[in-house]
């Protein structure tokens, strides 16, 4: 049984929580795509994890946990994070598994990154676009740019030490001359960072696996199994608000292309929306509030980034979004996070659709500088005023609450299953049958 577990809006929806919580009935919990840029924050018992490449089942010690072909590896984050997690008492022994074909982020990759944003904001510079993208830092873009024009190198290039280095000088010499002829940039020495890199070699060297053929083995003896989406539908490159998207497809295909599992074997696709809409970065969101109620939101809501510590751009819930992303991932049910966060509201808005120059719109606007102008369309629905942490079965919700719930399935056509009510484990309501 395979169920994938996917962030409907622009990332930060809280999926670290609802993955932890589904991974106490799971054996495997994979990453299909993304890399450091992600930040899923983990709540049991008071003491907060902050993830960025390991799976969020990590803390199961039942479960292992697969870094799929599809994702970006800065070995540098990934050595911290084993440390961190360590520390913790948090064992990997056994239970970490990493593709072979995994991508590396080299240290030219985050420099080119953090060079292309500078550029594109720059008033002068001859690279200067329309508008910088508000990228994590992270290297994730030149690094997915190398893999597509297959100059990447992977894990398994770790493997075998002189073409590795011979790969790394051909690349850091090219990206030498990004660097110094058109970003002005600092160049990289070469023999420093084959050195550095020969010592994750041996370091990760115990995790790295066929891990397609981990997960097909696994399938066949019946194992179950949970996929983890990082960022967002509207992050995706193909299908998100481009080009203010991130360079990876966070839907649910990418989860087939990013672990080599068939999209037939997914059997169960949970998206993840919290009650609300936050972005970091930049791009068009059309629900942004640049009021008091915004800065409530990011207050109460305590809405900064788990990556960067940037603060996040709040709005209401916009459901014309959230149908888009329930037809692009075939999202079949939905976990609703953060609605605790709501509790003060005297009135809570849902945006319906979007209008455009009187004209209401039939689909999402392919185009971002359109989608820049157009206005949402709300419905106010009334508020709880009464909070909703602690409470444990669905029944027992505020009637408004639960009105917000069911205008939120009728909206999207999906149902609700899971309501997480605080960022603990333990205050979540989950609903079952039909
Ligand atoms: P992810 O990237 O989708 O895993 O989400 P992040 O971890 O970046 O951001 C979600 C934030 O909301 C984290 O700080 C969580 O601890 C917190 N959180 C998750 N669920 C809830 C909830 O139901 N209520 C509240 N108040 N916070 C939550
Ligand atoms: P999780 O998994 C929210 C955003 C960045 C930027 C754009 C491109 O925690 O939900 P990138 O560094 O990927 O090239 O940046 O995507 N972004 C995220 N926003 N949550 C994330 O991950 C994000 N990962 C990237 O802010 O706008
Ligand atoms: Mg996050």
């Amino acid at each position: 049984m395979v169920s994938l577990i996917v962030g409907a809006q622009w990332g930060d929806e809280g999926k670290g929580k609802i993955v932890d919580l589904l991974s106490r009935d799971a054996d495997i919990v994979a990453r299909y795509q993304g890399g450091a840029n992600a930040g899923h924050t983990l709540v049991i018992d008071g003491t907060k994890y902050v993830l960025h490449l390991i799976p969020s089942g990590i803390l199961h010690s039942h479960v292992q946990c697969v870094i799929g072909n599809g994702v970006v590896i800065d070995p540098v984050a990934l050595m911290e994070e084993i440390s961190m997690l360590e520390q913790h008492g948090i064992s990997m022994h056994g239970r970490l598994f990493i593709s072979h074909r995994a991508h590396l982020i080299m240290p030219y990759h985050k420099l080119l990154d953090a060079a292309r944003e500078k550029a594109a904001s720059a008033k002068d510079a001859p690279t200067k676009r329309k508008h910088a993208i508000g990228t994590t830092g992270r290297g994730i873009g030149p690094a997915y740019i190398d893999k597509v024009s297959r100059t990447g190198i992977r894990i398994v290039d770790l493997l075998d030490r002189s073409r590795f280095i011979e790969k790394l000088r051909t690349n850091i010499r090219e990206a030498n001359m990004l660097l110094s002829q058109v970003y002005d940039g600092e160049e990289l020495d070469a023999d420093a960072i084959a050195d550095e890199y020969c010592q994750f070699d041996t370091r990760i060297d115990p995790y790295i696996t066929d891990t397609t053929l981990f997960l097909h083995e696994a399938r066949r003896a019946g194992k179950r199994i949970l996929l983890e989406g990082a960022q967002g539908a509207m992050l995706d490159v193909d299908h998100g608000t481009y080009p203010f998207v991130t360079s990876s497809n966070p839907t649910s295909g990418g989860a087939s292309t990013g672990l080599g599992l068939p999209p037939t074997a997914i059997s169960c696709i949970l998206g993840v929306v919290k009650a609300y809409s936050t972005r970091v970065g930049n791009g068009p969101f059309p629900t942004e509030l640049h009021d008091s109620i915004g800065e409530q939101l990011r207050s109460i809501g305590y809405e900064f980034g788990a990556t960067t510590g940037r603060p996040r751009r709040c709005g209401w819930l916009d459901a014309f979004a959230l149908r888009y992303s329930v037809i692009v991932n075939g999202i079949t049910e939905l976990a609703v996070t953060k609605i605790d966060v709501l509790d003060s509201f005297d009135e809570i808005k849902i945006c319906t659709g979007y209008r455009l120059n009187g004209k209401l719109q039939r689909t999402m606007p392919a185009d971002a500088e359109v989608l820049e102008r157009v206005e949402p369309v709300y419905e106010v629905l009334r508020g709880w005023k009464t909070p909703l942490a602690g409470i444990r079965r669905y029944e027992d919700l505020p009637q408004e609450a639960q009105i917000f719930i069911a205008r939120i399935e009728e909206l999207s056509e999906a149902r609700v299953r899971i309501i997480s009510t605080s960022p603990d484990r333990a205050d979540t309501i989950v609903r079952d049958g039909q």
